[in-house]
């Protein structure tokens, strides 16, 4: 993590972020500034378009370390305005949207051509706004509101205040300063791996394990770490553990592609959101250290339908507990989720997630132990049974709690 100091429509915000973290998402995440929206995420769309030091940016592509001292305005503190409410009045007007997802972004741009261009035409409009794109409007109603401010300004002999903006390119403060950010990125998981007790701490993981951790390799998305405590001695845990078809079958929502073995298991986890059902054929290799405890299991998987493809690794670790009557499992996840459903893994709404899917596979661990020596195939067929991840009531229970959470430290609670 990384302290920034920024002023957001004209507040002072100190916080601590992910150096990989994007300016719209904080914006969004931490700072509850919705009004910045996201569309493409690559630049193209210009719907997190937002200004920085007084130019227009994609907030989606700028980190929010990249910001550092600088002065983010976003159209929430554009409210007072007087160019932007002039142009609010227009779009109204002129009937310039429809969804008004593309809205926010529009006008940013739009306050800014009017700054800029007190003399453009609608080929001038055209070109200054052709890094918005709109999917509802076809724009006509857009460059027509965006004509009537600067006419209805020149026509009152209103002269806008001179825009910042003195070159095109890479907008940020200039401030941030370089930081390896891999470093700060390891930093947390090695700090957990130190305060682990006893000889399953860092030094003595896997080599397999270890290597994951360190910075530059592999380099993840998306990392997660969880822990969980069953009521069973270690060598009973770490004897599951070693059935990779069983572990792989606790999980909520998979199934086993034919016969795994104590090394490879090849799987398919189906997930459904509403009435979109995706499902991640894949296979994983495990590499264990009985001497530590732990182990990596590192797999890819695809889904056709979506077009969608991940990778990733777990690192998992066995710690004693209560004197040994009991096992805590610590858990590293590094994932990369590339294609349209990518935009899942970049909320922290995915920890939440994680977080339960946890819960859940204690839960089937817990009870897959509970049932005492059964054999692999019958905890397979047990495991598979679970037929999806139901991810809508996962993200509404999420929001639920989230809502809930808001109000308490809204009343103080
Ligand atoms: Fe940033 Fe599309 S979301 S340009
Ligand atoms: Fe719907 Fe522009 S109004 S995308």
């Amino acid at each position: 993590m990384k302290r920034i100091n920024i002023t957001v429509n004209g507040k002072a915000v100190s916080a601590s972020v992910e150096p990989r973290m994007q300016l719209a998402d904080f914006l969004r995440e931490s700072l509850n500034l919705t009004g910045t929206h996201l569309g493409c995420e690559h630049g193209v769309c210009g719907a997190c378009t937002l200004l920085v030091d007084g130019t227009p940016i994609r907030s989606c592509i700028t980190l929010a370390v990249a910001c550092e001292g600088a002065r983010v305005t976003t159209v929430e503190g554009l409210d007072e305005d007087l160019i932007a409410g002039e142009l609010r009045a227009a779009f109204s007007r002129e009937h310039a949207l429809q969804c008004g997802y593309c809205t926010p972004g529009m006008l940013i741009s739009a306050r800014d051509t009017v700054m800029r261009m007190p003399d453009a035409n609608e080929r001038d409009i055209r070109v200054a706004m052709s890094g918005n794109l709109c999917r509802c409007t076809g724009y006509v109603g857009i460059v027509r509101a965006i004509q009537s401010v600067i006419t209805e300004r020149k026509a009152k002999g209103l002269s806008s205040p001179p825009s910042p903006r003195a070159e095109f390119g890479p907008a940020g403060s200039g401030r941030a300063r370089p930081t390896a950010v891999g470093a700060v990125a390891a930093a947390p998981a090695a700090a957990r791996a130190a305060r682990r007790p006893g000889p399953a701490g860092a030094a003595d993981r896997a080599p397999e394990a270890r290597r994951v951790a360190e910075p530059g390799v592999g380099k993840p998305q998306t990392t997660l770490h969880e822990s969980f405590t069953v009521d069973y001695p270690r060598a009973k845990v770490w004897a599951f553990f070693g059935r990779l078809g069983d572990v792989a079958t606790c999980l909520p929502g998979t199934s086993l592609l034919g016969t795994p073995t104590d090394e490879h298991v090849e799987t398919r986890i189906r997930i459904k959101v509403g009435p979109i059902v995706s499902e991640f054929d894949g296979a994983a290799d495990v590499v264990r250290d009985a001497s530590s405890f732990s182990g990596v299991i590192r797999g890819s998987a695809h889904d056709a339908r979506s077009r969608s493809a991940t990778r990733g690794e777990i690192q998992y670790v066995l710690i004693e507990d209560e004197n040994g009557a009991a096992t805590r499992v610590e858990v590293d996840v590094g994932f990369t989720l590339t294609g349209p459903l990518a935009q899942f893994s970049r909320s922290s709404i995915v920890h939440d997630i994680a977080w339960r899917m946890t819960d859940a596979f204690a839960r089937n661990l817990r009870a897959r132990l509970n049932r005492g020596n059964g054999s692999a195939r019958a905890d397979s067929t047990a495991g598979a049974s679970i037929s999806e991840i139901n991810a809508a009531p996962l993200i509404l229970s999420v929001i639920w709690n989230r809502i809930k959470t808001f109000f308490r430290s809204l009343l103080g609670r």
